[in-house]
């Protein structure tokens, strides 16, 4: 029997300004309408322009034989997320390729996902806590490093050098600094190739493995270099015996689904999942964090004014993060316009019907926080950036779904606070240090995460 959820219950604070409520109607975009909007704007214009036309309706995408449901709005995401999460998994096309990268731990369902979870959000409360002083030394010399690299107004690239610190940053809490920084960023590099490698997979579900598609030899070539890289380090660590309160000790020492200890390979597809979950999405973030600043100068004044205020031209402490508060909302705006889950897949498992559209059983949802962060029921010009939409009145008087660039449900992201912890100093410590410049467009792409559209240039020029 379907389950039906009403959204049309009394309305609360944030739904007092008046707005067209959940609609009962499905938007639908036919195969035509999908295919010119892909050539006028790529997948990306393709969300955009439906998201325009839908108004947080549900959308329905016809791709052929594949018509996945495009939910946006927060009283939907609510029934998906939270309310009936249960019936809402991860067995898209999508997740599944990425088992054969991640391992079915933290990136999977059930119970080994679960045990994977609790390990991974006790490493990681411990291990901020612990390193945070070393983490706050390592983004001082990180950022140290670039100053000494970059001549005045040298020209760096932003991605690359954000991977570089944010690499820097985490490896105390992340390996208890096991591996060596040049290690961690061929590693990194490693799982970014297999990762990428997957695209194909990801569209072609059906072809089976034997039959090789685009990307498959590079995936091999990556995954043998992971393997190369973490194996022999993970037999090493376990014969040191001295395990330490870092994220990867805890893996070592924790227990499976069935409370037998996780075997290399699974520890090795964790810490794999841990540089696709957790690196390149800081990295990202941060890059675009530039791009916002240069293009409000007002902002960014006022933020470099916060840094020198709380850091007072010394290096980063632990202490700092908690007084950069308008460094914090500024990260946060730039989560809202440049949702690095710009899409987020999820396959019903039971029939459901979701104001008034019955979501057939085996069908496929793509949740899009980069749409939802849009909607202008929800958010005041949203293409404006106005950071000042996080203060925390501001913050009490919004849909709790309305913002979600970390998920929500059982699912959210468990690397939240590790990650605003780490971002604020690094943001601080580098607009304190130089004055940066993004001279070129920088405009985002979807990738499986929210890449910028080519490089992106930073003009640093150290301050006086
Ligand atoms: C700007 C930075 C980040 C963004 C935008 C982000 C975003 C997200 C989102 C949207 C999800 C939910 C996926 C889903 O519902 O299926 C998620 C899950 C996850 N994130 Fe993050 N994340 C960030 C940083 C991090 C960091 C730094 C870590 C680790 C230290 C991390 C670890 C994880 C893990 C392990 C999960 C899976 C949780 C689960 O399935 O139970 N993330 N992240």
């Amino acid at each position: 029997m379907p389950i039906r959820a009403d959204s049309r219950s009394p309305r609360p604070p944030w739904a007092a300004r008046p707005h067209r409520p959940a609609g009962t109607r499905l938007h639908t975009v036919s195969l035509r309408q999908v295919v010119g909007g892909l050539r006028e704007g790529g997948p990306l214009g393709l969300m955009e322009r439906t998201g325009r036309q839908a108004q947080g309706a549900l959308a329905r995408l016809d791709l052929g034989t594949f018509r996945p449901f495009l939910v946006t709005h927060p009283d939907h995401l609510r029934r998906v997320l939270r309310d009936h999460g249960d019936n809402y998994r991860r067995g898209t096309a999508m997740w599944k390729a990425m088992g054969r990268l991640t391992g079915l731990g933290i990136a999977g369902e059930g119970p080994r996902w679960r045990a994977s979870r609790d390990l991974w959000c006790k490493g990681l409360a411990v291990g901020a806590h612990t390193f945070a002083d070393r983490t706050a030394s390592s983004v001082d010399g990180a950022v140290a490093e670039l100053a000494r690299r970059v001549a005045t107004g040298a020209t760096v690239d932003a991605s690359a050098e954000m991977t570089r610190v944010v690499l820097r940053a985490v490896n105390p809490a992340f390996f208890g600094s096991r591996i060596p920084q040049w290690q961690c960023e061929r590693l990194a590099a490693a799982v970014a190739v297999a990762f990428d490698s997957l695209l194909w997979r990801m569209a072609l579900p059906l072809v089976p493995l034997a039959v090789p598609v685009p990307g498959d030899r590079a995936f091999a070539r990556a995954t043998r270099t992971v393997n190369e890289i973490l194996l022999p380090l993970i037999r090493w660590a376990r014969h040191e015996r001295q395990p330490g309160p870092d994220l990867m000790s805890v893996l070592l020492e924790g227990a499976d689904a069935d409370g037998r200890a996780l075997s290399d390979a699974q520890v090795a597809q964790d810490i794999v999942a841990l540089f696709v979950a957790g690196s390149e999405s800081s990295a990202l973030t941060l890059t675009w964090t530039w791009v916002a600043l240069a293009k409000h100068p007002d902002i960014a004044a006022a933020v470099r004014r916060e840094a020198d205020a709380v850091l007072g031209g010394g290096p980063p402490r632990r202490d700092h993060a908690r007084h950069l508060v308008l460094t914090r909302q500024v990260l946060a705006e730039v989560c809202r316009l440049y949702a690095m889950a710009w899409a987020v897949p999820r396959t019903a498992a039971a029939e459901d019907v979701i104001d008034g559209v019955t979501i057939p059983a085996g069908a496929t949802l793509v949740l899009s926080p980069y749409l939802t962060h849009r909607l202008p029921q929800f958010w005041e010009q949203p293409l404006r950036f106005d950071p000042g939409r996080f203060t925390e009145e501001r913050v009490r008087g919004r849909h709790p779904l309305a913002y979600l660039p970390f998920g929500d449900g059982p699912h959210q992201c468990v690397g939240q606070s590790f990650f605003f912890r780490q971002a604020v100093l690094v943001v601080a410590a580098m607009i304190s240090r130089f004055d940066v410049a993004v001279p070129g467009p920088a405009e985002p792409r979807a990738a499986v995460a929210l890449r910028p559209r080519g490089r992106v240039d930073l003009v640093l020029t150290p301050r006086r």
